[in-house]
């Protein structure tokens, strides 16, 4: 699997969902971010609008819970049709029992690490997991600084991927634009998350475009890429 861009619709027009997923229809994903206002101090959308988005878009969905007590809302999502739910690992209960469970509903099981969460206790997990999504800004908001500080801990990620045998995608949300994805590639994301880097420009899709090309250079010279 080559690189993948994933747009959140966060940083979309709400009141055309439909309409803003078929702006971006060359990308991989479509990225939904669920907040409950708990979590992060953000209130979003939930179960029955995600399942609307499902219904009207060509790409899969990505669903990124920012939510309190995963182990009982995330299977919701699996169930209404989201191919990837990932779920917070400082709110989750029991992440491995959840990451089971999301696969056993049919779904890729994400787990997301805050900036300030360290990925080394989680080593182990890997095998449970399909994607590790490493936050670059704090969740809750579109349109924060890149936290260039997360890098580190990608690098380190992206080697306990390696060593695990390299299925775990490595995903990178916030601050994600032409300015910071090569970046990110370098250091060994390959699942880029972008909002405001992709609904802000005149053209989305040529955003996505150009995103992707940028990517896709940047990993083709990247250490950790053979
Ligand atoms: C923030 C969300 C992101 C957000 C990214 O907590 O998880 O997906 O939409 O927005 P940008 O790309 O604008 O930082
Ligand atoms: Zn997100």
């Amino acid at each position: 699997m080559g690189i993948q861009i994933a747009p959140s619709l966060l940083a979309s027009d709400f009141a055309r969902l439909a309409d803003e997923a078929a702006r971006v229809g060359n990308a991989d994903w479509l990225h939904v971010d669920v907040m409950d206002n708990h979590f992060v101090p953000n209130l979003t959308l939930g179960r029955p609008v995600v399942e609307a988005i499902i219904k009207n878009s060509s790409l899969p969905v990505d669903c990124h819970l920012m939510i309190e007590d995963p182990d009982r809302w995330a299977i919701g999502y699996a169930e209404a049709g989201a191919s990837s739910v990932t779920f917070h690992v400082e709110a989750a209960h029991a992440p491995v029992r959840l990451a089971r469970t999301l696969r056993a509903a049919g779904a890729r099981a994400g787990m997301a690490l805050k900036p300030a969460t360290a990925v080394e206790p989680y080593a182990d997990l890997l095998p449970e997991l399909d994607m590790l999504l490493l936050m670059t800004v704090e969740p809750g908001f579109g349109g924060q600084p890149f936290l260039d500080l997360v890098l580190a801990k990608l690098r380190r990620a992206r080697d306990l991927v390696s060593r695990h045998g390299g299925a775990v995608w490595l995903q990178v949300d916030g601050g994600v634009s032409e300015q910071t994805i090569e970046r990110c590639a370098d250091a060994g994301a390959d699942v880029f998350v972008a909002g405001s880097a992709v609904y802000d420009a005149d053209d989305p899709s040529a955003a996505v475009q150009a995103l992707r090309a940028q990517a896709e250079r940047a990993t083709e010279q990247a250490p950790w890429h053979c």
